[in-house]
């Protein structure tokens, strides 16, 4: 700023000692010229201190140097002067102009630097907040509950057991008891693969085939779990799906009976809900079981008085169990004096939309990180 000023007092003093004597009959009228820049240069400068934005700065410079200021009004009145008189005042004009424009571009650059540094500090962004969580994603909803369940079952003394997702008519069908005119079994409802001569693969619509497999496998007593994939040809709503997951349970012993189901869907849900929650087993239908049951839970939301979640029942419906069909049995060639048991199976998905009173199912599947990252 000092440099500014030195600039504008050395400006002023050059128009103070110029020869005025030689400006001719215009003297006066010189004299009067060279004062109102004299005038003008304080003017500029006083303003300029006030001056702390660049749109304020833009405004004064074309207030004192654009097309209407009192410069080129100055300038206008050159023409009437003369030769010797435009010689001095348009001299002083051009210089005084000219320093003029260098104080403004000073002036616009310590700003131009000041509204910078203000925009960075405004604009910093605070590394330290971000936390590992953020930088590193984590399990979806749907994995860490089922990595909940694994967890519960194997404290229950169940194994794990890998399925597969393709998966031959015997397994997913046939073998569980599933007649060859069960709507399940068309192309409609599954999806089949095009691989080999039958068509006979298809992406598993449930996870019970997977109780064929270890059926099959002749290792007794079995008490498995497995989770994983499975396929319908549905259109994916608020509650449906076309790819979901189940887990699936089986156990064979000597002498399971139906209380032995209703005592471990008792143990299981309360370990994934909570001790409040109760179950109910309503009679159904299912190919493999008999007899076979529909298992509800009270409702999460309303826990049990009736809400809009519920449609007002108090129950909502989570999976499907019962005793293991004696034809299951006798295809896997398992001895049915010896041994019984029973099988669950209900859908992962399902339970984690019931669990966090999320609205529609599709969420799981949209990879909305502001949805992700709430679980
Ligand atoms: N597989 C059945 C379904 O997908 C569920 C089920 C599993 C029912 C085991 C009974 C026993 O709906």
């Amino acid at each position: 700023m000092d440099n500014e000023i030195d600039q504008e007092n050395s400006l002023l003093k050059n128009i103070a000692s110029s020869d005025l004597s030689s400006a001719g009959e215009n003297g006066e009228a010189v004299k009067k010229l060279l004062s109102e820049l004299d005038g003008l240069s304080y003017k500029v400068k006083i303003a300029l201190e006030d001056v702390s934005t660049l749109l304020d700065l833009d405004a004064l410079e074309s207030l004192y140097l654009g097309k209407k200021s009192k410069l080129t009004e100055i300038k206008r009145e050159l023409g009437g002067l003369d030769f010797d008189a435009r010689r001095i005042v348009g001299g002083k004009l051009n210089d005084l102009r000219q320093d003029l424009s260098g104080i403004f571009k000073i002036k616009r650059e310590s700003l131009q630097k000041d509204e910078l540094q203000k925009q960075l500090a405004e604009d910093i962004c605070d590394i330290t907040e971000i936390t590992e969580t953020d930088l590193y994603g984590h399990l979806h909803l749907v994995s860490q509950i089922r990595r909940e369940l694994e967890d519960i079952f194997l404290g229950l003394g169940y194994e794990i057991a890998e399925g597969n997702e393709a998966e031959s008519d015997w397994y997913n069908f046939t073998a569980l008891n599933i007649d060859p005119d069960h709507p399940a079994r068309t192309m409609q409802d599954s999806f089949y693969l095009d691989l080999g001569s039958d068509n006979s693969l298809l992406l598993r619509t449930h996870t019970s085939p997977v109780q064929i497999h270890l059926l099959e496998r002749g290792k007794f007593p079995i008490y498995a779990v497995c989770p994983g994939r499975v396929y319908r040809r549905d259109t994916a709503d608020p509650r449906h799906l076309p790819v979901f997951h189940q887990i699936e349970g089986l156990v064979v012993d000597k002498g399971i009976t139906f209380a032995d189901l209703r005592g471990t869907v008792e143990v299981f849900i309360q370990a994934i809900f909570g001790s409040k929650t109760r179950t109910r087993l309503r009679p159904g239908y299912f190919p493999f079981t008999e007899p076979s049951a529909e298992f509800d839970i009270t409702c999460v939301i309303c826990q049990g008085s009736g809400c809009r979640t519920c449609s007002g029942q108090g129950w909502v419906e989570l999976g499907g169990c019962g005793l293991v069909h004696p034809k299951v049995l006798e295809a896997t060639k398992v001895d049915t004096d010896i041994y019984s048991g029973f099988a669950f199976g209900f859908g992962i998905d399902r339970l984690a939309i019931m669990r966090h009173n999320i609205f529609d199912i599709r969420a799981l599947i949209e990879n909305d990180i502001r949805f992700l990252t709430q679980f």
